[in-house]
């Protein structure tokens, strides 16, 4: 797991913080932009194939759902930064359902927006890119191919 500075975790919780209650609707921003850059995401949760990238479909019951699970898992994330390590079960078998329904190491980069400093970004960066490397750190067992 990457190590973060005193610095980076102290602006991680102030942003996070500043979030409010506005976490959901900012993943909801997160998961749309994710979904433009690579329509084939939405194939991946079952119940919606037929839908897009239409607000309507990405507002569904369906994908506010998993942006909560989302969010409360970085929420997690945030209140662990002394300890990440101790996520990283936790992480690894989350990676492997995501591994198993056909998501990609490559589908969980996207941007953390312009509106962030350097270093903010820099800290985000590396807390996103530990939880990453612990959701796939058993991928590449299976070759990264889907498994069941
Ligand atoms: C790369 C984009 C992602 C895709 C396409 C994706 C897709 C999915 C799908 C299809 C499911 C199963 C259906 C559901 O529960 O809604 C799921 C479950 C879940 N996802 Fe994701 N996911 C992505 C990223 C993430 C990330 C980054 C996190 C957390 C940091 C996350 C956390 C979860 C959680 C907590 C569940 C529920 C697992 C359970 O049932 O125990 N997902 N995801």
């Amino acid at each position: 797991m990457e190590k973060l500075s005193e610095k980076e975790k102290g602006l991680i919780r102030d942003s996070w913080e500043s979030l409010g209650k506005n976490k959901v609707p900012h993943g909801i921003v997160m998961f749309t932009r994710l979904f433009e850059l690579d329509p084939d995401l939405l194939a991946l949760f079952s119940y919606n194939t037929n839908c897009g990238v239409a607000p309507e479909c990405l507002s569904s019951p369906e994908f506010l759902d998993h942006v909560t699970k989302v969010m409360l898992v970085i929420d997690a994330a945030v209140s662990h930064l002394d300890d990440l390590h101790t996520l990283e079960d936790f992480l690894s078998n989350l990676g492997r359902q995501h591994q198993a329904v056909g998501v990609k190491t490559q589908s969980f980069a996207c941007s953390l927006g312009p509106a962030y400093t350097a270093p903010l970004r820099q800290g985000w960066l590396n807390m996103y890119s530990s939880v990453v490397s612990a959701m796939t750190r058993d991928w590449a067992k299976n070759g990264e191919h889907k498994t069941n």
